[in-house]
């Protein structure tokens, strides 16, 4: 069954939490799938993990449609989000160009960072469910830091969350904020809020894939390593590179033969 808008909110009322990740190619979406990830989601993401790049800014959106375009081909019944990298949703006719086009390549929605009411009210009005995002907003945000320490910034987080759901907004995505924020923000909202590194009371959870799966570097204290591919992909490249220096792979078993016939005749 597809996992649409109305379900995610069925969700939401009836307290079961919604499991949602980022997904940057073919083979590991159809993984996702499998496993019953609810929300599969091509996020801007995919520049600081997948394209080598230092800011999820110098992402483009001809780069997210082309890993959307391969992550479609994997996705059946999962929700598929896509992010709207930074600079293509600045006014309304521009972020309604990019969300058709992030849309024709298979997103069932589309995701921005801050409070953009008027963007989301028009994206809305066109009938397209709009994902908002607040807290950390790498598109926005030089350094990586906690937001919403402070009762001002709580508040007026906790406003603009409030503005976006007015908006039109159809989810939040809460990151990097205390865990007590999200809990206040999720109480008030009637739509579901998905938090990363915003502690246990959202609706939703979304983690960055490469970071769950141990091919990051870095080891955040939001990060649950659920394997450690990086370490064995090590191990792997090491080992291959070592036995092919000592002309131990192939080995018999990975040879393929010719009959005696056809040998005897190609040395003559
Ligand atoms: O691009 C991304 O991975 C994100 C998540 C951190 C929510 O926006
Ligand atoms: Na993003």
């Amino acid at each position: 069954m597809k996992k649409t808008m109305a379900y995610l909110h069925e969700r939401k009322r009836s307290g079961q939490k919604i499991a949602m990740l980022t997904c940057y190619d073919y083979r590991t979406a159809v993984l996702q799938e499998e496993a019953g990830v609810d929300v599969i989601f091509v996020g801007d993401s995919v520049g600081t993990n997948v394209l080598g790049y230092e800011s999820e800014k110098e992402v483009s959106l001809d780069e997210i449609l082309y890993h959307l375009r391969m992550v479609k081909r994997g996705v059946r019944d999962a929700y598929l989000l896509a992010d709207m990298p930074y600079r293509t949703y600045e006014e309304p006719s521009i972020a309604l160009d990019t969300a058709r086009r992030l849309l024709a390549a298979g997103a069932d929605g589309v995701k921005l960072e801050g409070v953009q009411s008027r963007v989301v009210e028009c994206l809305r009005e066109q009938g397209i469910e709009v994902w908002g995002h607040l807290g950390y907003t790498p598109q926005f945000h030089s350094e990586v830091a906690l937001q919403g320490k402070t009762f001002e910034q709580a508040a007026a987080l906790a406003e603009g969350a409030l503005e976006l759901q007015r908006a039109g907004a159809s989810m939040l995505v809460l990151e990097l904020i205390p865990e007590e924020l999200a809990e206040a923000v999720t109480k008030k909202l009637s739509i579901p809020t998905v938090g990363i590194a915003s502690g246990r009371h959202t609706d939703g959870q979304v983690q960055i894939v490469n970071d769950m799966l141990g091919l990051t570097p870095r080891r955040l204290r939001h990060v649950k390593l659920y394997a450690d591919f990086g370490e064995q992909a090590l191990a792997a490249f090491r080992s291959y590179a070592e036995e092919v220096r000592q002309a131990e792979f192939p080995a018999e078993p990975h040879a393929r033969h010719m009959n005696q016939s056809e040998l005897r005749r190609l040395e003559d």
